[in-house]
């Protein structure tokens, strides 16, 4: 990894490093398997919450021979508290990993400390750094946000594009003679001054060369674009006919396909059983019996920007359980977003998205 010129703040950053560092038991120690446990603990954890819980793992746990031998349920029971189980689970096969595999010497090179169970790039490189000195970096949402805020980035920090570009900005100032304390540094400088939300500014040792502080951007920076979170949903649908008619419903004027029409639909219902309970019940309030066939005649998926539906569409036949009426009295006494059409009548409304496409199937040929 090449060195650059090393920017004016990175020797003030790390001046006040040496003043402020705080005291944690795995620092400076030289073991690449204190250094280990201790970042997958603090991933997800303050620090100050996981120093006890690192304590007591040190005390059962002492060397990485110790954890190869434990079993899973010890080591799940000594991680109780701090959630995300599957960390410790994987930090007890990587460290079983390393002892069958690497004589129980942590690899000195990213490559294999990467294709350690549960180790990725950040990990790799705060172990690295710390335990053997070699001159890799470490770079999580700490670093990325110091990084936006000191060079003037407003790419998305969360974005592969952000994240690269910070990270060989990173590459290219990390000091080759103490990489662990430069990456240690930004770990206390992060947590204690460059604070995510209101930056401590006042209190920083590198405002003079910091682009979001001299252009008064400190509050524009960094740039993070919450990615919307796609929500899974099952939906039955019934394509339900009334002799040659058709059942249809008229979504709500809003929300997600307002006023289209769409065939009888449940969401969400776990079972087939739940879907058709779903199904009778609802036109059952209309004076319909329901018979649907169990038998999926058509499986659509459909992705909008922050649900995914996974239709199932069933055939159903509806009879009537009023009095012997006509159509025409049946479809007076449906409520307003619901009629009974025919199937040539299908081309005169506005369709709700993919159920459109099971008009396909009617009348489905049998
Ligand atoms: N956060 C994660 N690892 C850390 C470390 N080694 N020092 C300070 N803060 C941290």
């Amino acid at each position: 990894m090449k060195e650059m010129n090393n920017p004016k703040w990175v020797p003030q950053l790390l001046a006040w490093y040496d003043v402020n560092k705080r005291d944690l038991p795995w620092r400076d120690c030289g073991d690449p398997y204190k250094v280990w446990v201790s970042e997958v603990m603090s991933q997800q954890t303050r620090i100050e919450a996981m120093k006890p819980y690192y304590d007591n793992w040190m005390r059962l746990f002492p060397t990485l021979e110790d954890l190869a031998k434990a079993t899973e349920d010890e080591v799940v029971h000594a991680w109780q508290g701090l959630g995300y189980y599957s960390r410790a689970r994987n930090l007890r096969l990587g460290v079983q990993d390393v002892v069958h595999n690497y004589g129980g010497v942590v690899p000195h090179n990213r490559k294999d400390m990467e294709s350690l169970k549960g180790v990725g790039s950040y990990t790799a490189g705060a172990v690295l750094s710390m335990a053997y000195g070699e001159p890799e970096v470490a770079v999580d949402g700490n670093v990325l946000r110091i990084y936006a805020r000191l060079y003037g980035i407003f790419d998305d920090i969360l974005s592969t594009k952000g994240k690269k570009m910070i990270t060989a900005i990173v590459e290219d100032t990390l000091p080759h003679d103490r990489p662990g304390d430069f990456n240690q540094a930004l770990m206390d400088f992060g947590s204690a001054v460059c604070i995510p939300k209101t930056p401590r500014c006042g209190e920083c040792p590198i405002v003079n060369t910091c682009h979001a502080y001299q252009h008064n951007v400190t509050d524009q920076l960094p740039v993070r674009i919450k990615k919307i979170k796609v929500v899974d949903v099952p939906v039955f649908v019934g394509i339900l006919s009334y002799g040659d008619y058709y059942l249809l419903h008229k979504r709500p004027n809003r929300g997600l396909l307002r006023s289209m029409w769409e065939f009888p639909s449940v969401e969400n219902a776990d079972s087939y059983d739940a879907a058709e309970s779903g199904l009778t019940e609802l036109v059952g309030t209309f004076g319909f019996e329901l018979s649907l066939q169990p038998v999926i005649v058509k499986e659509l998926t459909h992705v909008f920007s922050h649900r995914k539906w996974f239709m199932k569409a069933f055939r159903g036949d509806l009879q009537y359980t009023g009095d012997h009426t006509s159509i025409e009295t049946i479809q007076t006494q449906l409520p307003k977003d619901w009629m009974l059409i025919k199937r040539e009548e299908f081309a005169d409304y506005a369709w709700a998205g993919p159920h459109g496409k099971l008009t396909e199937l009617c009348p489905i040929v049998e």
